[in-house]
């Protein structure tokens, strides 16, 4: 792999500097700089699609990207906030299943078809991606339970590996909630001081040794996103999964396993997965509250 000097700093000064702040930005500030960086010349990895991919089964709930939120699929949701993204040339919904493709393309979405046989997103996403048969340099892997997700994330993950050369992988991550710390459906991440990641655990890290959660270390919580530099997501799924990987049960680790650098930026980001039916009613509720559409 190639050595590469420190990526450009973001904005302002020092080691925070790539801290970016999806909600603090403003989507005034944010549409802005997303035109001003847009309509550059084109530089590295400059071409990207956004891909969602979708299966019908599911271990936890069938049907999921169907499942109605306020009267509209969930699929559809997650679909027009990825639309807004400025960093995008191109988004697709990757599927298995006839009755989510013919639900997408009534919305308007383009579909791709990938076989039964995925066994993960990010195999989905390969799949897809050389279904395309036109190059992209990056893809955005965008899961479909995350109807919230704001578009500024999915942009700052794009931009991480346009200013990271070294990286071949990046994510977003977010402040852990204490009572989170010790669920081990929540991952947690630790970066070195220029937002490389260090390792993924299901587990607390790091680990206080007085065995409790520190009020005062900003802990990290791992996002659903993923982007990948595309010539490395042609080779992911094939290599072999790695001992860290298969303990943990987390598919991520396998890149860190294999030596590569992976971008971890920092979001303001109030997760709601939507992971079982039971959730469709939280969310709900928080839409209401915030009185959104
Ligand atoms: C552990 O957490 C406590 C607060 O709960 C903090 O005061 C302390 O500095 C942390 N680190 C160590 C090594 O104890
Ligand atoms: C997807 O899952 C399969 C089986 O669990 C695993 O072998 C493979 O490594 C995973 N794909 C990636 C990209 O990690």
């Amino acid at each position: 792999m190639p050595i590469c000097p420190p990526p450009p700093e973001t904005s302002g000064s020092g080691g925070r500097a790539w801290i970016f702040h999806g909600l603090a930005l403003g989507a005034a500030a944010a549409a802005a700089a997303a035109a001003y960086l847009y309509r550059r010349p084109r530089g590295f990895r400059s071409l990207a699609v956004g891909i969602i991919p979708a299966r019908y089964a599911s271990s936890r709930f069938e049907g999921k990207p169907l499942a109605l939120i306020l009267g509209k699929p969930m699929i559809q949701r997650t679909w027009e906030r990825v639309m807004l993204a400025s960093s995008l040339d191109h988004v697709v919904v990757a599927t298995d299943d006839e009755k989510i493709a013919e639900c997408c393309r009534g919305f308007g979405a383009d579909v791709i078809m990938t076989s039964v046989s995925c066994q993960n997103g990010s195999e989905r996403c390969c799949e897809a991606l050389q279904k395309l048969r036109k190059h992209y340099d990056i893809v955005v892997n965008i899961q479909g339970d995350e109807p919230l997700i704001e578009p500024e994330i999915i942009d700052g993950v794009v931009m991480a590996l346009q200013r990271a050369p070294d990286a071949v992988f990046s994510t977003a991550a977010t402040a852990l909630k204490p009572e989170d710390a010790f669920d081990t459906n929540r991952v947690k991440c630790v970066v070195d001081n220029q937002g490389y990641a260090i390792y993924f655990s299901r587990g607390l890290i790091p680990f206080n040794k007085s065995g409790k959660v520190n009020p005062h270390f900003p802990y990290l919580l791992h996002l659903g996103i993923s982007g990948f530099d595309s010539k490395f997501l042609k080779i992911y799924p094939q290599l072999a999964p790695t001992p860290l990987q298969l303990e943990e049960d987390l598919e991520q680790l396998k890149v860190l396993e294999n030596g590569y650098k992976m971008k971890v930026i920092k979001v303001d980001h109030d997760a709601h997965g939507v992971d079982a039916p039971e959730d469709v009613e939280k969310i709900e509720a928080l839409m209401r509250a915030r009185n959104i559409q």
